[in-house]
């Protein structure tokens, strides 16, 4: 049976940090609050000119450097974000273009903060299917453009970067399931509500804000989280005790926490990023996977559940021995 393994894991966040103590400057609000609320200390912000592919490109090289592959080897370049370089063409063909690979298909995934999961979910059918060998997955995302700064409720809470994974064919055990799903219902509850529909001069004008009703979003993604671990499980005839590490989608400490308790897991099994990173969205999973498999925390063969929740609403899971 062929599986598709994560073979080498990258990421790579903007220099420029900006503090709570930051913000406490720009907008009505605490270290206090945002640390007591969400978890977070800072995040990472691109600096003028940086754009999503500047980061998704450092992110890919330390992948396919960590995998010790042949950048030309790459088959399938898939890029999950919501702040894509340009309108077309899409930001993994213009990657693609960056990374000297010719030919192989590369397209955007657009599932917000679900974008990552999105995206392994496509590549690991290419793999299992004999459709591809080795594929690049990148979760990438400048949310700092679509931040309106005056909005105390939401600049606070996101930040940049990029986080990318090689999945390669194997006979060894690699991703045992995956599950996404979404729900349009719930669009009102947070959008960007601008785009070539509605007023692309909002868009140009860097008038196209993020608008989330913050605890609205928060009830359903803890309701939500909840239910994607017990179908993962389900699925895989597996008890909570079987997996070492949660990887979840950085939103918020205290939903990442009740999404652990819901596993009775220990918050020392639980890769926690927030705290330095904020909410990168499509970023935020191969990210925090990354910072672990680097520091040594996630060994070989250990299971992996990773998870995620965003806008659409979407949500999904990925379960995988590394
Ligand atoms: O990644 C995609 C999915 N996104 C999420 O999962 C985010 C989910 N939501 C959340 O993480 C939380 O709802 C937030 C962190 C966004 C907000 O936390 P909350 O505990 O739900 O706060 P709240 O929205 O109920 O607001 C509580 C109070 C309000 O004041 P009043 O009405 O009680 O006087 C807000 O105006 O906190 C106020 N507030 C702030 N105060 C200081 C809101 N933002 C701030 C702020 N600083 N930055």
């Amino acid at each position: 049976m062929t599986y598709a393994r994560i073979t080498g894991t990258g990421g790579y966040l903007p220099e420029n940090i900006m503090t709570n103590h930051d913000l406490e400057k720009i907008v009505d609000t605490t270290d206090q609050w945002i640390r007591e609320r969400t978890g977070i200390e800072q995040r990472h912000i691109a600096v003028e000119g940086q754009t999503m592919v500047d980061l998704a490109e450092m992110a890919a090289r330390r992948a396919i450097e960590a995998a010790d592959i042949d950048a030309q080897d790459i088959d399938l370049i898939i890029l999950a974000t919501s702040t894509p370089d340009k309108i077309f063409p899409s930001s993994a063909c213009i990657l693609q273009a960056r990374l000297d690979i010719h030919g192989c298909p590369a397209f955007d995934v657009q599932a917000v903060c679900t974008g990552f999961i999105y995206a392994m979910t496509i590549a690991e059918k290419f793999i299992t299917t004999g459709s591809s060998k080795k594929a690049l997955v990148i979760g990438a995302e400048v949310f700092s453009h679509i931040l309106n700064w005056k909005d105390r409720t939401t600049c606070v809470l996101f930040g940049d970067g990029a986080g990318a994974v090689i999945l390669e064919a194997s006979e060894d055990t690699g991703i045992l399931s995956t599950h996404i799903h979404a729900d349009g219902k719930y669009e009102n509850l947070l959008l960007v509500p601008y785009g070539i529909a509605d007023g692309y001069d909002k868009v140009k004008a860097g008038e196209a804000f993020i608008e989330m009703k913050g605890n609205e979003v928060f009830k359903v993604a803890v309701n939500t989280l909840g239910r994607i671990v017990d179908e993962t499980l389900a699925a895989n005839n597996m008890m909570k005790s079987d997996i070492d590490w949660l990887v979840p989608h950085q939103a918020n400490i205290r939903i990442i926490t009740a999404t652990a308790k819901k596993l009775k897991m220990s918050m020392d099994q639980v890769v926690v990023t927030i705290n330095k990173h904020g909410n990168t969205s499509a970023a935020s999973v191969p990210l925090a996977l990354d910072v672990a498999v680097r520091d040594g925390r996630i060994k070989p063969n250990e299971l992996l559940l990773l998870e995620a929740f965003g806008g659409g609403f979407t949500w999904g899971s990925v379960l995988t021995r590394f």
